[in-house]
């Protein structure tokens, strides 16, 4: 028995969710299905549990993708305000913690519990632990064939996010349903993620784990990220570090300043004439923390005062403070990520609409799409922007 609906939607993630709720407040029959257990997974675990749901400056430059004009329409059409007068409407307390950043006072599930009440009340039919096992697309429908039944959509969106965390529902369900369509994947990776060391430095890097400090860490293409920085055993991680992770290209080196608010060739010049007779080794010690300025030292075995400094020595140090070469080992990939980088190509989509140039009827929103946004909020954002511009039109 084929059951007849307005939308099918696979995948109950942000996306999809948000989708639903529009749609059928137009009207729409919907019917919403997840292979998960529960909608909203990522939802659930973001934020450190207290879900980062969208950000106080949204700007088209805070996203990645080969089309960079593509997100500035839906995310103009449905604004971070439109997101937060929904999480005011529900009486959800959030705070700002920086940069703009909003997060739920209580717990992430607020955010889960608000889109799901909303599900429930548009009579949204949300089926969860229900696998797609086949789309095609028929005349002026879509013939949909779910472990739940086949079901007969005049038009399917297709939300099923990107593969980071494969253990909160992740596939490449969505990649693969672009291609078979005609759709173009581009080239994807793990993204907002921690690096790796490389095998030269973990030994005596790894020795540090545990240790933060703020740092100015560059890529090569130029783009710079003056956060947090976090040590680990297996690598650099924080929030400077999952944010360059966007811009930098696998066997690239970053480059990180340790001391960014200081010039330090000029600092030394300056402070060789005021405190000539200081130890360079306490000098530095002053201004990192302690394991780090130890770690540079126990590399120069020299006990030198300011005064002594060759020129060489203070370009050495200039390059180490300022400049510090990092070729990272690679990423901790998919298991860690919070985003997929890349997806399906946005030239065969409507900027509008999300609605597929080549498949009429069939939309795709979210992470599946080549729209990655900065770490803060702005993944959440392109989450509802986008899905809302579709659900006004499926
Ligand atoms: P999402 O991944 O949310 O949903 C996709 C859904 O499709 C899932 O429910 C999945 O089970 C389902 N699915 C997949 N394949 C399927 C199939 N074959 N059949 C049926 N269903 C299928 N962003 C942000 O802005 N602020 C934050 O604080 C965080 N924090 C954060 C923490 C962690 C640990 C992660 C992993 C990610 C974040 N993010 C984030 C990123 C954010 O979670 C992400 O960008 C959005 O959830 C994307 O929303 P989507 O709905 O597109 O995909």
């Amino acid at each position: 028995m084929t059951t007849g609906v307005d939308v099918l939607i696979i995948g109950a993630g942000a996306a999809g969710m948000m989708c639903a709720i529009e749609a059928a407040k137009r009207g729409r029959s919907v019917v919403l299905i997840d292979h998960a257990n529960k909608a909203g997974k990522k939802i659930l675990m973001s934020g450190g549990g207290r879900c980062n749901f969208t950000n106080l400056d949204v700007q088209p430059a805070h996203f990645l993708s080969h089309n960079p004009h593509f997100a500035r329409s839906a995310l103009s059409r449905y604004s971070q305000w439109d997101f937060i007068a929904k999480v005011n409407l529900h009486g959800i307390e959030y705070h700002e913690k920086d940069l703009g950043q909003l997060f739920c006072d209580h717990s992430a599930k607020d955010i889960q519990q608000m889109l799901l009440s909303e599900l429930a009340q548009e009579g949204v039919d949300l089926l969860l632990e229900t696998s797609v096992l086949s789309v095609a697309k028929l005349d002026d429908h879509f013939a949909i064939s779910t472990t739940a039944g086949v079901f007969s959509a005049v038009s399917c969106v297709v939300a099923c996010g990107g593969l980071s965390i494969p253990t909160l529902g992740a596939s490449d369900f969505g990649f693969k349903l672009a291609q078979q369509f005609g759709h173009t994947l581009l080239s994807h990776r793990a993204s907002l993620v921690p690096f790796t060391w490389n095998t030269k430095d973990k030994p005596l890097w790894s020795a540090l784990s545990g240790l933060a400090t703020r740092a100015r860490v560059r890529a090569l293409e130029g783009t710079q990220f003056e956060l947090d920085l976090l040590i680990t055993h297996r690598g650099l991680s924080g929030p400077a570090m999952l944010q360059i992770s966007n811009y930098w290209q696998e066997g690239e080196a970053l480059t990180i300043d340790w001391l960014p608010s200081m010039d330090v060739a000029q600092q030394l010049a300056a402070d060789r004439h005021e405190q000539g007779k200081k130890q360079f080794k306490s000098w530095l010690s002053a201004l990192l923390p302690a394991r780090l300025a130890e770690l540079f030292c126990q590399q120069w075995p020299h006990q030198k005062t300011l005064a002594e400094l060759s020129k060489a020595d203070v370009l050495y140090w200039s390059e180490q403070l300022n400049h510090w070469q990092f070729v990272p080992g690679g990423t901790e990939g998919y298991r860690t990520a919070e985003v997929t980088l890349g997806g399906v190509d946005t030239h065969d989509i409507s900027s509008k609409t999300m609605v597929s140039k080549l498949v009429p009827g069939l939309y795709f929103i979210g992470e599946v799409l080549d729209v990655t946004g900065w770490l803060g909020g702005y993944n959440f954002q392109w989450a509802w922007s986008s899905a809302w511009a579709a659900g006004q039109d499926c």
